[in-house]
C-alpha cells in the first residue's frame, strides 16, 4: 500500500511526534523493539521533527543514566474502574536532540527486567498507556501525531479518543506500529475493566473483547489507531492470513486500508565498523577483507575456538524462542558443522534452547561457542568476526540483526520471511546479498548453510564482492524515516 502523496499538505511548522512504548536503547532493550525505538526518533529529529520519547522509568535502568534525568512534575491520576488514584513522576533526560520523558511509579516499574508475567504487565501498561496521554496534557506540548508501539501502548488510541477526546492532547492523530504480533497483551474481560476503568462499550467484539470471558489490548488499539503500521510490507501481508495473524488476522484484514507496512533500518552511527570501538580492527569497505580476519581472529581467541582465519565462522545472535526457528538449528546443527566451519552463538531465552546450543558446544569444543548470555559488546565482535550470520525464523516482521551483519559485511542466511524476504535478496550469479530457504524445513536451511559454505571456499572472489555488496547497501533509517514522516504529514491535524 503506498501512501497517496498527491493529499499531503505542506507542513511549516515543525511536526511533533511522542513516540510512547515499552523499551528504547540504550536505556533498556531486549529486542529490536529498543533499537527502533532509539533509532527512528533520531532520524526524525535529523528531518527537522520535534520528537519525545515517553518511557516507564523501570528500576531496571542503569544508575548513570538515572542521575542524568531532572524532575519536570508529578501529578495524581485516577485509573481503575472504582477511581483509585496513583502517582505520576516525570523525570526527563535529553539525548541529541530527542527528549525522553521517563514516568516515574514505584508501583509498577521496580520489578522486572523490565517485563514480568502478564498478570503483572496488563496494570503496568494499563498505566502507562494513560499516564502517557496524562504527561503531555501535563506539559503542555500537544503533538500533531502519538506514535505508539507493540500491545504495551496498545491503550492509548482507544483514551486518546475516549477518556482524552476532548483535553489538549485529543487533537492528536494516532499510529499504532506492530513489531510482533505475537505479543498482545490478552487477560480477562473483567481484569481489562477494572484496570483500564473504561467503558462496557468498548468491550465488544469490534474492540477489546477476543473470546466470551478474554479481552486484548492489541486489538482495541489496532482498532482505534488512525493508523496501522508493521515493520516490513512482507509481513503487512502475512499477518492478514491464519498462518501468522496470531487470532487477529480476521481483525486486521478489517482494517487494512489503514495497514501500511514500512521496513525498519538500523542506526548507522551507533552501527558503524569504521569507528566501533568495540572491535579489534574498525574497517570500512575499502580494507574489509583486512579487517574481517582480523576481526574474526579476535572473536576466536575470546571464545576459545581454534585461531584459523580459513575457517568458514557463522554467528546466531537472538533471542532463544520458537519464533527463531531455533529448532531446525537444532535438527541439523551436526550436520551443519564440518572441519571447515564454526558456529557461535549469542542469545537467552528459552531453557530448551539455551540446554541444547550448551551441549552442542560441549560435544564440539574448538568449534562451537553457545554464550548464553545477553551481552551488547560480543554482539559486536560478532557482527564483525563471523563470516555469516543466520536466521532461519519461523517469522519475523523485520529482523535487524540481518541488517547489522550486511553493514559489517557479514552474509546473512535467512529464511524468506517478513522483513528478512524484503532486505535479503538471494544470491545468484554474482548478484544479491545472502542466501536463502522458504519454507520452514531444517533441510532446506542445510542446503542454504552449505551453499553459502561452497561459495565461500570454492569461489571467493564472489564471496567477497557480495560482503562489498552488502556493506554498500543502504540499511539506513532514511528512507523509512522519510515515508513515515509522509504518513505522519498525512494524518496530522490540519491546522
Ligand atoms: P527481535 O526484536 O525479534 O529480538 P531483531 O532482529 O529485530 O529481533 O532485534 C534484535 C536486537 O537485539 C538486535 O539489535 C540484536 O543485536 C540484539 N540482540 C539479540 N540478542 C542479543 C544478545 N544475546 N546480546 C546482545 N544483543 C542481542
Ligand atoms: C520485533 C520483531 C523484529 C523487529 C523488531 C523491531 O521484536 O520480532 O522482527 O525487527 O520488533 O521492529
Amino acid at each position: 500500500m503506498s501512501i497517496d502523496t498527491e493529499r499531503i499538505d505542506t507542513v511549516e511548522t515543525p511536526r511533533r511526534i511522542a513516540f510512547i512504548g515499552s523499551e528504547c536503547y540504550p536505556f533498556v532493550k531486549t529486542g529490536g523493539l529498543g533499537d527502533v525505538m532509539y533509532a527512528l526518533p533520531r532520524a526524525l529529529t535529523r528531518s527537522g521533527c520535534s520528537v519525545r520519547v515517553l518511557l516507564p522509568n523501570y528500576a531496571c535502568i542503569p544508575q548513570k543514566f538515572k542521575e542524568q534525568m531532572a524532575y519536570r512534575g508529578s501529578f495524581m491520576m485516577d485509573l481503575c474502574q472504582d477511581g483509585t488514584s496513583f502517582y505520576v513522576g516525570i523525570m526527563e533526560s535529553e539525548l541529541d536532540g530527542v527528549i525522553y520523558d521517563f514516568i516515574d511509579n514505584r508501583e509498577f516499574f521496580d520489578w522486572g527486567n523490565p517485563y514480568t508475567g502478564l498478570w503483572e504487565d496488563i496494570p503496568k501498561y494499563c498505566y502507562f498507556s494513560k499516564a502517557a496521554l496524562a504527561v503531555l496534557n501535563y506539559l503542555d506540548w500537544t503533538p500533531d501525531v502519538i506514535h505508539c508501539h507493540d500491545w504495551q501502548a496498545g491503550l492509548v488510541p482507544v483514551y486518546l479518543r475516549t477518556r482524552f477526546a476532548d483535553t489538549p492532547v485529543g487533537r492528536a492523530a494516532s499510529i499504532l506500529t506492530i513489531h510482533n504480533l505475537r505479543f498482545q497483551g490478552i487477560c480477562s474481560i473483567d481484569h481489562l475493566k477494572y484496570w483500564t476503568g473504561l467503558p462496557d462499550y468498548l468491550f465488544d467484539y469490534a474492540v477489546f473483547k477476543q473470546s466470551e470471558n478474554e479481552a486484548n489490548m492489541f486489538k482495541g488499539g489496532l482498532a482505534y489507531a488512525d493508523r496501522v503500521t508493521t515493520v516490513s510490507a512482507t509481513y503487512a501481508q502475512e499477518i492478514q492470513t491464519d498462518f501468522y495473524g496470531e487470532g487477529l488476522n480476521g481483525h486486521l484484514s478489517y482494517h487494512r486500508a489503514k495497514l501500511y507496512g514500512i521496513v525498519n533500518g538500523i542506526d548507522v552511527e551507533l552501527w558503524n565498523s569504521k569507528t566501533d570501538a568495540l572491535l579489534e580492527k574498525q574497517y570500512d569497505v575499502s580494507d574489509v577483507l583486512e579487517g574481517k580476519r582480523a576481526n574474526k581472529l579476535a572473536l576466536q581467541e575470546r571464545l576459545g575456538l581454534e585461531q584459523d582465519e580459513n575457517k568458514f565462522v557463522i554467528g546466531l545472535i537472538s533471542r532463544l524462542t520458537d519464533q527463531k526457528g531455533l529448532d531446525l538449528v537444532n535438527a541439523v546443527f551436526q550436520d551443519m558443522l564440518d572441519e571447515d566451519t564454526q558456529i557461535v552463538i549469542l542469545g537467552t531465552g528459552d531453557p530448551r534452547y539455551e540446554d541444547s546450543f550448551r551441549y552442542y558446544e560441549s560435544v564440539n569444543k574448538g568449534s562451537v561457542c553457545a554464550y548464553i548470555q545477553y551481552n551488547e559488546s560480543l554482539a559486536h565482535m560478532i557482527y564483525a568476526g563471523s563470516d555469516a550470520l543466520m536466521v532461519p525464523s519461523l517469522f519475523e516482521p523485520c529482523g535487524l540483526t540481518q541488517l547489522i551483519a550486511m553493514r559489517y559485511g557479514t552474509v546473512p542466511i535467512v529464511r524468506e520471511t517478513g522483513g528478512l524476504k524484503d532486505t535479503v535478496a538471494p544470491y545468484y550469479d554474482d548478484k544479491g546479498n545472502g542466501f536463502t530457504f522458504d519454507r520452514y524445513e531444517a533441510g532446506l536451511l542445510l542446503d542454504a548453510v552449505k551453499r553459502a559454505r561452497t561459495l565461500y571456499t570454492g569461489s571467493r572472489a564472489l564471496w567477497d564482492n557480495m560482503v562489498v555488496r552488502d556493506m554498500e547497501k543502504d540499511v539506513s533509517w532514511e528512507n523509512s524515516a522519510k515515508q513515515y514522516i509522509e504518513l505522519y504529514d498525512f494524518i496530522a491535524p490540519k491546522a
